[in-house]
């Protein structure tokens, strides 16, 4: 992240103020991290692509904003979230990209590289978080590009990790292994965070 995103607010919003808004609504620790992981990646797939990093990165940290309240009702999810933004006068842009990483539930079809980046990015932190936990150090640093490959073949393994999510990779012109590399780089460099 450059220093320029912190104090920016071109999308209604400061990277700051989106850290609290994430953790005023979402109180665990492994959502929080969730999020944080999900930035990381996102940040490093808009710098891959050329897009714009501060808004895939706070697309990735404000996310999964109404989780708690949406659960268990799916057909809520991210549209919630899209309610809360607007009231606190972030760009609608914003908003309208989170929602399609619950696009199925919503009757959305992703087209936009952010939209298949998003759903993407937010599903391997749950296969990489797995993985490394499986490692000896237990550290996402450790972890080898190959190692998460051959865990999402596993079906057993992480299941309720959704694996075509982790494919749509190839919709914004990655490869999975290219993809694996790029979100443990990421992740790694907010290891201390993470607690990985
Ligand atoms: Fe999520």
């Amino acid at each position: 992240m450059n220093e320029g995103a912190v104090h920016s607010t071109r999308w209604g919003i400061s990277r700051e103020q989106a850290l609290r808004l994430m953790e005023e609504f979402l109180e665990s620790e492994s959502m929080r991290k969730h999020s944080l992981a999900s930035e990381a990646i996102m940040q490093a797939l808009a710098g891959r692509l050329g897009a714009d990093s501060e808004m895939w990165g706070l697309v990735g940290l404000l996310h999964d904003l109404d989780y708690n309240e949406t659960k268990d009702k799916m057909d809520q999810h991210a549209v919630l979230t899209e309610q809360i933004l607007i009231e606190r006068g972030v760009d609608r842009e914003i908003a309208n990209a989170i929602k399609y990483h619950n696009a199925e539930n919503l009757g959305l079809v992703r087209q936009a590289p952010i939209h298949f980046g998003l759903t993407a990015a937010e599903t391997i932190t749950g296969m990489i978080t797995a993985t490394a936990l499986v490692y000896p150090d237990k550290k996402v640093c450790s972890v080898v590009p190959k190692s998460v490959k051959k865990r999402m073949k596993q079906k057993e393994f992480a299941r309720s990790v959704n694996r075509d999510h982790i494919m749509l990779c190839e919709q914004i012109g990655m490869s999975l292994d290219d993809f694996i590399a790029t979100s443990l780089e990421a992740m790694c460099g907010i290891s201390d965070r993470l607690g990985l």
